[in-house]
């Protein structure tokens, strides 16, 4: 808690490196974090692949980015509630022969009601969670083979609302009620165990996976939830929260910065390390969750 107190307060490390003809991934890079951590990234020269659910939407940021910066910005559609789109563009890029420089999970949602997907997953957990670990899942031994990616999952403080873990035997939330605060906890806890199956995957391999906090930002994250939770969210949360140009310069310092060189496996709050709640850093959990998770996404 105390390290957290201190982190909040912490000034963000910055990088300018150059980052030309690079190419970046970002999911869900429509609005919000996504959105400028991809302008931020093609200010530094980077090229950008972005994965996305809205085609209108991709063909705007893609060329107001090209006309802004003149890099090479394309996209792909994926609705992440889709187990199908997400292994379909997973085997794509498998497939192609682009290097991917740095890999960001960003896509993500939080709802106040449980709903489930049309794959029979809760929806936080599938999108914030499952599409991540299928999209991973797929791309690791390519991305091993090309050596010194970076891999950032956008992750939040807000696992720590999973204060009794992840009950894997209870993701269809059967027997405990359910709240938004919970199911967001639980998908961001998943995608935190995830990490270390990942990371020690990863190991000596020159491919880095690390996960962070983007800060609390102004972004459209809850809109799709009713009118109580978006007045609520106007007038308490959005007034706190700061643009989420911070959480950019963040993504960019993890994804670019050399003193990250070696890096993986952390949790950062923007750029100070923290260590995360006890239930995301269970190994035993991990592992279940690993063979689970190679399960529930079709990778057997
Ligand atoms: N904002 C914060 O304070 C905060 C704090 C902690 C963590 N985070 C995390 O930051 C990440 C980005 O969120 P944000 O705050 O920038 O919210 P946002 O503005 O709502 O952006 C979310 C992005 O994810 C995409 N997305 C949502 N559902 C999807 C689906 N089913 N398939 C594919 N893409 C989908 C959205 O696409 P559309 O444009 O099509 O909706 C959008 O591009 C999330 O993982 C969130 O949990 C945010």
């Amino acid at each position: 808690m105390r390290a957290m107190r201190r982190n909040k307060k912490a000034e963000i490390k910055e990088c300018d490196d150059d980052f030309k003809e690079r190419l970046v991934v970002i999911t869900g890079a429509t609005s919000g974090i996504g959105y400028c951590t991809a302008r931020k990234y093609a200010l530094h020269r980077a090229n950008l692949l972005l994965i996305n659910r809205n085609e209108e939407k991709s063909i705007s940021v893609c060329e107001e980015i090209r006309q802004d910066f003149d890099v090479e910005c394309e996209y792909k559609i994926a609705d992440f509630t889709r187990i199908s789109d997400v292994q379909k563009l997973g085997y794509e890029l498998l497939d192609s022969d682009i290097r991917i420089d740095v890999l960001i999970h960003n896509a993500g949602v939080y709802s106040t009601k449980k709903v489930f997907t049309e794959d029979n997953f809760e929806l936080c957990f599938q999108v914030d969670y499952l599409g991540s670990f299928i999209l991973n899942y797929i791309l690791k031994d390519k991305l091993k083979a090309q050596d010194n990616t970076r891999i950032i999952f956008v992750n939040s403080e807000g696992h720590r609302f999973a204060i009794l873990g992840l009950r894997l035997d209870e993701l269809e939330w059967e027997k405990h009620h359910y709240s938004g605060l919970r199911s967001y906890g639980k998908a961001k806890t998943a995608q935190l165990l995830s990490m270390i199956s990942f990371d020690d995957y990863f190991k000596d391999s020159g491919v880095s996976i690390n996960a962070m906090h983007p800060g609390s930002v102004k972004t459209n994250m809850g809109q799709n939830n009713g009118p109580i939770y978006r007045f609520f969210k106007r007038l308490f949360i959005d007034r706190a929260a700061k643009s989420p140009e911070i959480s950019a310069k963040a993504l960019y310092y993890l994804g670019v910065s050399k003193e990250i060189n070696g890096v993986s496996g952390k949790f950062f709050r923007l750029t100070s390390e923290e260590k995360p709640a006890p239930p995301a850093l269970d190994r035993e959990v991990a592992k279940e969750l690993w063979s689970l998770s190679i399960k529930l996404g079709g990778l057997e």
